[in-house]
């Protein structure tokens, strides 16, 4: 058990967690909600752990009054949530369907009336099929109904909301959505997939001003980062790791910060203007001003050249290496605090005064919590973990990086992509039969720290 004397963290750094709409909502066929990718590739066999889906979830939709009052009870001055387009304009363009507006409106005022700051993600992997079924995310139009869509939610919750995520961690929709087929639509287009890089960006870009243009204030996009660490000095690993680099912390930032695309992913076959699909003007729309920058951190990844013998039947010019002498998550991931540290540190480094205000948007762990016969859940693995994290955040923020705030993910166990209901990364437990909430020992731990926190500067 860690004690609480961490460092003040600077004035107003704000404490908070952050689910998603697919993975916690439910209610799939309720109130005029259309289908979503993660719907219909749900139902393929063989894609999800046991063939579980996310039509519950955690039945938040419904449940959403206590899970408000569990976020009161943490403490917590922030809550990251999605909207799920497809509750908002069920055919992903043209009729809005008002129910579902007036859902995440009345989430807002609730939050609120809790002394919580909504922060809403726009799009956090739940494309509307029909949108899906016209290409998808390789579909440049796909980026005008996002923008669309942007409009919409803010006309409508604009005037209560400070800060709004356009995207979610575009490069795992990019990587596991359309290039291997890991998550929805289950596309293995491979380096093909890179148009979905650009066309989600243009999004953002276009989402960002429609975005401002309906009143927004601050506006921020979500990444994850992962340290690269090259398995060897031999200079193909080195190479494997600058090329892995670029694409999995570079392409969906440097566009954003810098105006352009990294050198580094002629590697994948990208010219120096990015890939094939990019036209005029496109750029200039991508890197409009940002108030934020979202970073989810989970873990690093260590890189190596691939083996010459493969290089033919594979197009990719890296191998990712295990990353042995650390502890692992249930997930396998290694803990490495110091990781967060560093990718910060790097961001810094690489964008200069061009990086805005970084929040962390979503850090955590999954642990295979079961309840002890007294129904209590004594997860320590997580306290660990968090406790090392937050404190891998004060030193970057000794180090000069201007962090604002640290965003749990997540508030309780819920349905986690291709692996089911098996991970559990919640604070609150939830019994997945009987949908019932119970606080687990790290959430009496963030409510402690956040509350020495908010002492520490009074
Ligand atoms: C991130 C996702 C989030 C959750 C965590 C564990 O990549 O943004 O939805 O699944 O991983």
């Amino acid at each position: 058990m860690s004690d609480l004397e961490f460092p003040a963290f600077p004035p107003g750094f704000s404490w908070g967690v952050a689910t998603s709409a697919y993975q916690i909502e439910g209610a799939v066929a309720e109130d005029g909600r259309g289908e979503s990718v993660w719907d219909t590739f749900c139902r393929r066999p063989g894609v999800i752990r046991d063939g579980q889906t996310g039509d519950l979830a955690v039945d938040h939709y419904h449940r959403w009054p206590e899970d408000v009052e569990l976020m009161t009870r943490l403490g917590i001055g922030t809550y990251r949530f999605s909207l799920a387009w497809p509750r908002i304009q069920p055919a992903g363009s043209g009729a809005v369907n008002a129910p579902g507006l007036d859902f995440y409106d009345r989430l807002t005022d609730a939050l609120l009336a809790g002394g919580i700051t909504p922060m809403p993600t726009l799009y956090h992997w739940d494309l509307p099929q029909p949108l899906e079924d016209a290409g998808g995310w390789m579909a440049r139009d796909t980026a005008y109904r996002f923008a669309e869509y942007a409009a919409i939610a803010a006309e409508r919750l604009a005037d209560r909301v400070p800060m709004w995520i356009t995207l979610n961690e575009p490069f795992v929709v990019t990587a596991y959505g359309y290039a291997l087929g890991i998550h929805a639509p289950g596309k293995t287009l491979l380096l093909d997939a890179l148009a979905t890089a650009h066309h989600q960006l243009l999004g953002h870009g276009l989402a960002t001003s429609a975005l401002r243009a309906a009143g927004a204030g601050e506006v921020a996009i979500t990444n994850n980062y992962s340290p690269a660490w090259t398995a060897s000095d031999d200079p193909r690993d080195v190479a494997a790791t600058t090329a892995y680099d670029a694409l999995h912390n570079r392409m969906f930032t440097d566009p954003v910060l810098l105006g352009s695309y990294p050198a580094a992913l002629s590697a994948f076959g990208v010219g120096p203007d990015g890939p094939d699909c990019v036209r005029d003007g496109d750029l200039a729309i991508i890197s409009a001003p940002l108030d934020a920058l979202g970073v989810n951190y989970y873990n690093p990844t260590r890189i190596s050249a691939p083996p010459e013998t493969t290089a033919a039947e594979s197009p990719l010019p890296f191998e990712l290496q295990p990353i042995t002498g650390y502890q692992v998550t249930a997930f396998g991931w290694p803990v490495v605090p110091a990781g967060l540290t560093e990718m910060l540190t790097i961001l810094a480094r690489r964008y200069g005064d061009k990086l805005p205000p970084v929040h962390i948007t979503e850090n955590g762990c999954s642990v295979a919590d079961q309840p002890d016969d007294r129904g209590e859940i004594d997860d320590q693995p997580r306290i660990s973990y968090l406790d090392g994290h937050i404190r891998a955040v004060a030193d970057a923020i000794a180090a000069g990086v201007d962090v604002r705030g640290y965003l749990v993910w997540t508030l309780m166990d819920n349905f986690e992509w291709a692996e089911g209901f098996h991970q559990r990364f919640g604070l609150v437990h939830v019994d997945f039969e009987t949908q019932r909430r119970t606080p687990k020992a790290s959430f009496s731990w963030y409510r402690d720290l956040i509350a020495a926190q908010a002492g520490s500067r009074s």
